[in-house]
């Protein structure tokens, strides 16, 4: 999905993980604390650049990165973040901040991306990272993974950097909801009896999906499963 803000819900299907990645995102920011005078970031994956206005307004110098270039022509850096890195980029010192939101589930090396992530990243600096574990197929064919947390963990810690915070989001009724969200019911057949069947599956869809959007029942009751919508990340430089 390639969004322009975080604020609005672009598909319906978007809904329960949207606002849980837009808050991710503004308590990472808030943990890190404000940037310091000249302070850098690399918006890696950045497609529409949709953090940069917040970026900017905390006092960031913002860069981006993208396999491709945007509609609006601002990416910096049109690059793989899995392949030999620009010397341009290499030589411009390390950043501060390293933002991959929803990248790294369309990155298959990730051997070399988190080798450059290191590169990339200042002593000290942060590294910022959110990935779907429950979500639909996106971009394919160059969606390639739902990782766990553990994954992230391994990767990172495998190549010299300590996770300060990790988080699961999501807890069941937002799977349900998001599962309820990506599903579509629709006839099999053109028969009568095929849409006598149908009607009611349709009819349940549309109610469950009301209440689940709704969350009347969220804070009243909990819906404990072995599955979260996303994995949110932050990782430092040692
Ligand atoms: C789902 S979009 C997320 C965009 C943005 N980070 C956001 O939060 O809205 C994934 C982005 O990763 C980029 N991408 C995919 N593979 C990449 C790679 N190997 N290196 C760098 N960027 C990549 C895509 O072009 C796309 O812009």
């Amino acid at each position: 999905m390639r969004r322009k803000n975080y604020e609005s819900i672009l598909g319906e299907q978007e809904y329960f993980t949207t606002p849980l990645l837009s808050n991710s995102i503004k308590s990472a920011l808030t943990q890190i604390g404000e940037p310091k005078p000249g302070a850098r970031v690399l918006d890696i994956g950045a497609g529409e650049c949709p953090l940069r206005p917040t970026l900017e307004e905390m006092g960031y110098e913002y860069c981006s990165l993208d396999i491709e270039q945007n509609r609006g022509g601002t990416i910096n850096f049109v690059t793989r973040i899995d392949g030999v890195l620009p010397e341009q980029l290499e030589s411009a010192g390390g950043f501060d901040l390293l933002i991959l939101t929803e990248v790294l589930e369309h990155v298959p090396d990730w051997e070399t991306a988190f080798i450059n992530l290191v590169k990339l990243l200042k002593t000290g600096g942060h590294c910022i990272i959110t990935t779907p574990f429950f979500y639909m197929l996106h971009e394919e064919p160059y969606d390639f993974w739902r990782p766990t947390d553990h994954a992230l963990r391994f990767f990172a810690e495998k190549h010299g950097m300590e996770v300060t915070y990790s988080r699961r989001n999501g807890d069941g009724w937002d799977v349900l909801g998001t599962l309820l969200c990506s599903t579509s019911v629709c006839r099999k057949q053109k028969s009568v009896a095929a849409y006598l069947a149908t009607l009611p599956v349709w009819v349940g869809h549309k109610i469950l999906k009301y209440f689940f959007k709704k969350r009347t029942l969220q804070c009243l009751v909990d819906l404990q499963m072995r599955y979260y919508l996303s994995n949110f990340i932050i990782l430092q430089k040692s």
